[in-house]
């Protein structure tokens, strides 16, 4: 919906823009038709850019507000479930008891992968980087379902949402058993999602398994909270990768390769690999130090924000489920998560943390729980991507589903003007 007008003069020439609402955020500059005055707009990251309409995900970063298709993420992590939250995710409301028990028919329906895949994980390394396997893995998949790769009908789509989704945690618990050298455990219909995945992951052939219901809740909600999270770097990986109308599974395998990276997914991993790092309380003073020197480009990882510059909603939740999961296996008093809260408590109270507003994110947390429940460090984007996979699906449909554009940004070109080829003779060393 328009609301008003915005005015921009360039020389004599003054342009109409419309100042678009949506049902809640701050108003949107609609500058589509900008390119026919002869310029472009400079967005460096994308700070001030609206790349889509979208009706799944709504972040206010300054109040710490985090919704899916208008409910609180607080609301969802402590009364839903992962498949729940994925039906909501995907079909935009709660599902009734009955479409809840079809949709995780469904689901568990698709949790085995073919027998091929396993191929595939022998011609890597045994010390392969997880999320080096996922991507390859993940893309692969379209080489299997080439019967529902047409984008563009609705059921091939759904199906392609139910098979990603059904797959991820045995492919994922896959690339940890075959690091190990362990047995791939086949997945276990009877059991709930985050329960499948963790038998997957621990569970081997020779003995019984079971495992505290505690953790089970903890990585559920570990799922719920990264779920989705609107237009972050990996789902407009999904989304541009999308654009051209490459089918799912590339676009997903897209996603996984942007998650990687430290700044986004990586940073659990590399709030581990940090705390190693600092090794003893003792020397938390001079690595928050560190962190405040504009010439050394150390960060406090699991600190700050792209988008909230407030608490993030997901860490208040998992701060909470961290702490749960410590008392469960007694393990506050480690050395390593000692280490972990006083960090969060010296940070916390830092002038320079404050006035930046660099509040502990959602991944701090995670990366704490995680390994205190035993998974290796090298798993946790893996998992993560494992929890995305609903909300890149979600958003990558929902792009399919209405009208769109190839996405294809311009630049400010600083480069040489033209100029005449020289032959390779002529050329001075
Ligand atoms: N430690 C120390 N200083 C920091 C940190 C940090 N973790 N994060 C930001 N700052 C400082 C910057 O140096 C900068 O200082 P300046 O104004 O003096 O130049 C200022 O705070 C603003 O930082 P930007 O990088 O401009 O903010 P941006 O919004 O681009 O960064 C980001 C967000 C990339 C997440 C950043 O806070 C960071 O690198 N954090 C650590 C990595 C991390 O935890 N990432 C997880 C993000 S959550 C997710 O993906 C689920």
């Amino acid at each position: 919906m328009v609301i008003k007008k915005a005015r921009l003069t360039i020389d004599d020439k003054t342009l109409e823009l419309d100042i678009l609402s949506g049902s809640l955020g701050p108003g949107v500059i609609d500058i589509n038709s900008l390119f026919k005055s002869g310029y472009f707009t400079y967005d460096l990251g994308f700070n001030s850019t609206a790349a889509c309409e979208s009706k799944i995900t709504f972040i206010d970063g300054d109040k710490g507000v985090l919704l899916y298709r208008g409910y609180p993420i607080e609301q969802l992590a402590s009364q839903s479930n992962f498949l729940e939250v994925c039906y909501l995710l995907l079909n935009g409301e709660l599902p009734t008891p009955k479409q809840y028990q079809d949709f995780c028919k469904e689901i568990a329906h698709h949790t085995m992968v073919h027998e091929q895949i396993s191929n595939f994980y022998n011609g890597f390394r045994r010390d392969a980087h997880p999320m080096a396997i996922m991507v390859g893995v993940v893309g692969a998949l379209s080489a299997f379902y080439h019967d529902t790769l047409d984008i563009n009908n609705p059921e091939h789509r759904a199906i392609s949402a139910l098979r990603l989704i059904g797959k991820m945690p045995t492919i994922a618990a896959m690339c940890y058993k075959y690091s190990i050298g362990q047995p791939f455990m086949p997945p276990q219909n009877h059991l709930s999602y985050a329960d499948n995945f963790l038998h997957m992951m621990y569970a081997t052939p020779c003995e019984k398994f079971a495992i505290n219901p505690v953790l089970v809740r903890a990585i559920d909600r570990i799922f719920i909270l990264h779920a989705d999270h609107e237009q972050n770097a990996s789902t407009s990986t999904v989304r541009l990768a999308g654009s051209t109308g490459a089918n799912p599974f590339a676009c997903i395998s897209a996603g996984i390769g942007a998650l990687w990276g430290p700044a986004h997914g990586g940073a659990n991993e590399a709030v581990l690999n940090m705390l190693q790092e600092i090794g003893d309380i003792k020397h938390i003073n001079k690595y928050i130090a560190r962190a405040k020197d504009p010439n050394d480009t150390f960060r406090l990882m699991g600190f700050g924000h792209r988008v909230y510059k407030n608490y993030d909603p997901r860490a208040k939740v998992m701060r909470e489920t961290c702490h749960e999961v410590l008392d469960a296996i007694g393990l506050h008093d480690a050395p390593i998560f000692k280490l972990a809260m006083e960090l969060e408590r010296i940070a916390l109270q830092d002038d320079y943390f404050i006035e930046k507003k660099l509040y502990p994110n959602v991944d701090f947390y995670s990366g704490i729980t995680l390994s205190a429940i035993g998974i290796p460090t090298n798993m946790f984007t893996v998992i993560f991507a494992l929890a995305r996979t609903v909300g890149w699906v979600a958003q990558w449909n929902e792009m399919i589903s209405n009208p769109y554009r190839l996405g294809r940004p311009r630049q400010l070109y600083t480069g040489y003007k033209e100029r005449d080829y020289k032959d390779i003779q002529k050329r001075n060393d």
